[in-house]
């Protein structure tokens, strides 16, 4: 598979996007309560990277003057598009971009969001540094990244145990950091950024269909993981078997990834 992003491990095309919707009916309402904490407002304009299928940059649409989404896939860009047009949201783009040569003009947003982006990324802190160009003197950096080390099943379920270490190690080899969410405020003051607040959640389940979010997200990265050799597809095959059973019982609870949340300003 040629390389995508800075090994970007998940599909970036259309077999991914169901998992891509849990994650914002799971996440979303976190991320708008911080943008509106942060002050979006009607007079500001939004930038946001690695927006996927753009469910957050369409909100903000609805609260700022206007929002442009980027990505560096173009099946999600796609697929944000249809999704603006169908609820006829005027005030909305999506444009490619890669996040290091992303060609936005510079100093010309008051606010960019970004979320499980910069743990995807070899380099988090020239990646803020770009944000840095696109926002104005005072502008805001919202971002919401994951710590990965925190999920668990209690009982403990074996297979959540190893699964996520695999997985840790595998980003480790791959020259990413999957617990980069507890070090997004270090980052963003070796950007440049001065930090304002800074916060976390990490949601847990019983039961229902959210409980299973993470054994799907690991089982999407069984084939990158298995073809950089941090497991056979026998091993996958097993973890994901026993992950279905810590699942399948309402009497285990799963805690899924630790999100941190970050508001930084660009200085005056
Ligand atoms: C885990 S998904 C999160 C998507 C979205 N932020 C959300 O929370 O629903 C990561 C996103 O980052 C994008 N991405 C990966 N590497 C990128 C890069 N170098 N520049 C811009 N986007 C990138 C992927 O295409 C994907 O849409």
């Amino acid at each position: 598979m040629p390389s995508f992003g800075d090994h970007y491990s998940f599909s970036h095309g259309r077999s991914d996007h169901e998992r891509l919707r849990m994650l914002c009916e799971i996440h979303d309402p976190y991320a708008r309560e911080l943008l509106l904490k942060a002050g979006l407002n009607s007079a500001h304009r939004y930038v946001e990277f690695g927006c996927g299928l753009g469910y957050v940059t369409r909100w903000a649409s609805t609260q700022a003057a206007n929002a442009i989404g980027t990505d560096l896939s173009t099946e999600h860009l796609e697929e944000a598009r249809r999704l603006a047009e169908a609820a006829a949201l005027p005030n909305v783009e999506f444009e490619t971009a890669n996040i290091y040569e992303h060609g936005l003009p510079p100093e010309s947003f008051d606010y960019s969001y970004s979320r499980w982006l910069l743990v995807h990324l070899q380099r988090p802190v020239d990646a803020m540094k770009s944000i840095y160009t696109t926002l104005k003197p005072g502008g805001i950096m919202v971002c919401e990244e994951a710590d990965l080390a925190q999920i668990y099943a209690e009982p403990p379920s074996e297979a959540y145990n190893r699964i996520r270490e695999i997985t840790l190690e595998a980003a480790r080899k791959r020259g990413v950091d999957f617990t980069g969410g507890r070090k997004i405020h270090t980052w963003a003051k070796e950007a440049g950024f001065e930090v304002l607040h800074v916060g976390a959640f990490q949601p847990h389940f019983l039961t229902g269909p959210y409980k299973s979010f993470w054994s799907w997200t690991f089982l999407a990265l069984g084939p990158a993981m298995i073809s950089e050799g941090a497991l056979t597809e026998a091993e996958l095959q097993e973890l994901a078997q026993g992950m279905r059973v810590a699942d399948e019982d309402p009497s285990v609870l799963v805690g899924q990834s630790r999100t941190h949340q970050l508001i930084a300003r660009k200085p005056i």
